[in-house]
């Protein structure tokens, strides 16, 4: 057994520049602002695709047939009543709850429920995949609905993923255009390339552990106001800033005290996410049609202040910066606009957790030990 070189080639902080796995699912160039999902651009299946056949399209690598992508469909929707105890797990959840706490815990509590739980077969992957990715908008929605001490509302399975999701959350029919609305942003966030959290669900597959615990670790990362946490953030800093007449001074002041901007700047794209650039006519679009022009302008004002000050050094608009004023139009919670995030990304995080599984080696980077040897153990008597 030869001795393994422990000699590190130097800290890749942030492993900006390794690639940890390979997939035909997201193209990214970030010089170019390109993302292809199995090389379609990402704006026309915005423009004419929807959520469950873009799922379709990344977990079978090509698009649906019609009779295909009707028996998805089907059985995505056949999939999205919550096992009954579920719903007790829901009243067990404290009110004051972050939701993408309570998402975590429920996602967990929902293998618990799940008799293939622990089966590793590539079939019934796939089949817990659909699983969650069924219920993840039912739990989400009823959180919402428990935290408010309404009623629970089950899933409508006659209408898209993004209509019943509205239905559960309002208790209103969803209107065609808001349906709609919210399907695109979900085909703008299902998938990204090797993402934080995306990198924390593979690590964990990679070890052989499940489904529900991959996408658990994924949620878990998601939260972050540096990852997905960020569209809370821009929103939250919209409120903070109030009028359009304080956008200049504010966003001067935080970048004075090297504040981040949040929904600016991304490891990859150095040009304009071209998520945003979608997102960004949608939600002026949006804003205008629920009146909320104010919020439009704001964000206007500060991506142009941006531009400006820190453009050319490839800080730009990511898809975080404009969904925050295309959620609010479509009248979510500001709370509720990272759940939004990992509702979409599910299908993602399960993508790339079957294409590990199907050429795995569990991921174990190296660590550059800077400590101490041969230290001596002090008696405690003796230490200082
Ligand atoms: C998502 O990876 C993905 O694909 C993620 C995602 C996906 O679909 O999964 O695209 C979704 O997470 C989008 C990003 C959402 N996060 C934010 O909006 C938070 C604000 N952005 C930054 O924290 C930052 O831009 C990151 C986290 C997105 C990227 O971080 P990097 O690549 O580590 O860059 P960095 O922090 O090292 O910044 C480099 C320089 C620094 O200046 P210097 O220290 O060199 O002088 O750019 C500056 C930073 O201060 N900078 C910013 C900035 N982002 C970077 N300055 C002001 N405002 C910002 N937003």
């Amino acid at each position: 057994m030869t001795a393994v070189s422990t000699k590190v080639q130097g800290v890749d902080k942030g492993l900006e520049h390794t690639i940890a796995s390979e997939s035909e699912m997201s193209f990214i160039d970030g010089a170019k602002g390109i993302l292809e999902y199995v090389g379609i651009p990402i704006g026309d299946l915005a423009q004419y695709s929807s959520y469950e056949e873009v799922v379709y399209l990344l977990w079978n690598k090509k698009l649906p047939t019609s009779t295909e992508l009707d028996s998805f469909v089907k059985e995505i929707r056949d999939a999205s009543e919550l096992p009954e105890p579920m719903w007790d797990v829901i009243k067990q959840i404290p009110i004051e709850a972050a939701p993408m706490a309570a998402l975590r815990t429920m996602v967990s509590s929902l293998s618990l429920y799940d008799e293939e739980s622990e089966d590793d077969s590539v079939e019934s992957n796939h089949r817990k995949s659909i699983r969650i990715l069924a219920r993840v908008p039912v739990l989400i929605a009823n959180f919402d609905r428990h935290r408010k001490h309404r009623e629970f509302i089950r899933p409508d399975k006659h209408l898209s993923m993004a209509g019943s999701f509205i239905k559960m959350l309002t208790g209103k029919e969803p209107t065609e255009s808001m349906a709609k609305a919210l399907d695109t942003c979900l085909v703008l966030h299902v998938d990204h390339g090797l993402n934080a959290s995306t990198f924390a669900a593979i690590v964990t597959i990679s070890t052989l552990s499940d489904m529900y615990s991959a996408v658990t670790t994924a949620i878990g990362t998601l939260k972050g106001p540096l990852h997905g946490g960020a569209n809370e953030a821009v929103m939250r800093m919209l409120q903070e800033i109030g009028e359009v007449d304080q956008v200049q001074s504010f966003i001067e002041g935080k970048l004075e005290r090297k504040e981040k901007i949040m929904g600016f700047g991304h490891r990859v794209y150095k040009v304009w996410d071209p998520r945003a650039i979608y997102l960004r006519g949608f939600s002026e679009q949006l804003a205008a049609d629920t009146g909320n022009q104010k919020l439009f302008a704001m964000s206007d004002a500060i991506e142009k202040i941006m531009e400006q000050r820190v453009g050319d050094r490839g800080i730009h608009p990511n898809v975080d910066f404009y969904s925050a004023t295309t959620y609010r139009s479509l009248g979510l919670e500001i709370d509720l606009f990272t759940p939004m995030f990992a509702m979409s990304r599910v299908a993602g995080w399960a993508g790339h957790c079957m294409e590990q599984l199907s050429d795995n080696r569990i991921m174990r980077p190296r660590c550059a030990y800077t400590g101490p040897h041969e230290a001596p153990y002090t008696p405690i008597e003796n230490r200082g």
